[in-house]
């Protein structure tokens, strides 16, 4: 039977085009509002087809020395091409990218997840300090 962390993926962003990309300052000062772009495929180009495309990423932040993370924002994508007519005869597309703002009064890890409706679930993280 497979678990759950079995199955979260990661590679390097540079080679692999499912792993989500969080870009943010490396040090921001306490509780101050800083920008953090969430994104896939930031390299390698995902598709966005109807029959393939990144259907959502989800940003955590975990404190240092915290046992829990928190869901910072979660972010879908909902249209890819989709049309009465035919698959990818639609006018519009979302693509899988976006700004989050947030504050936190600890350093601490953003930790973000992603989905590909058909190559699964990906993770990545990248380390937050404060001034
Ligand atoms: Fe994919």
């Amino acid at each position: 039977m497979a678990e759950l962390p079995e199955l979260l993926q990661t590679a390097d962003f540079k080679s692999e085009k499912h792993v989500p990309v969080i870009e943010c300052p490396d040090q921001v000062a306490a509780g101050q509002r800083f920008e953090v772009k969430v994104s896939v495929g930031k390299e390698v180009d995902h598709p966005n087809t109807t029959e393939h495309h990144i259907r959502w990423i989800t940003l955590y932040f975990l404190p240092d020395g915290g046992k829990f993370p928190y869901q910072v924002a979660r972010v879908e994508f909902t249209v890819h091409g989709e049309s009465a007519e035919e698959a990818n005869e639609g006018p519009v597309y979302t693509h899988h990218a976006a700004g989050v703002s947030m504050k936190t009064e600890k350093p601490g890890t953003l930790l973000a997840l992603s989905y590909c409706n058909i190559h699964g679930l990906w993770r990545s993280s990248k380390a937050l300090a404060l001034d």
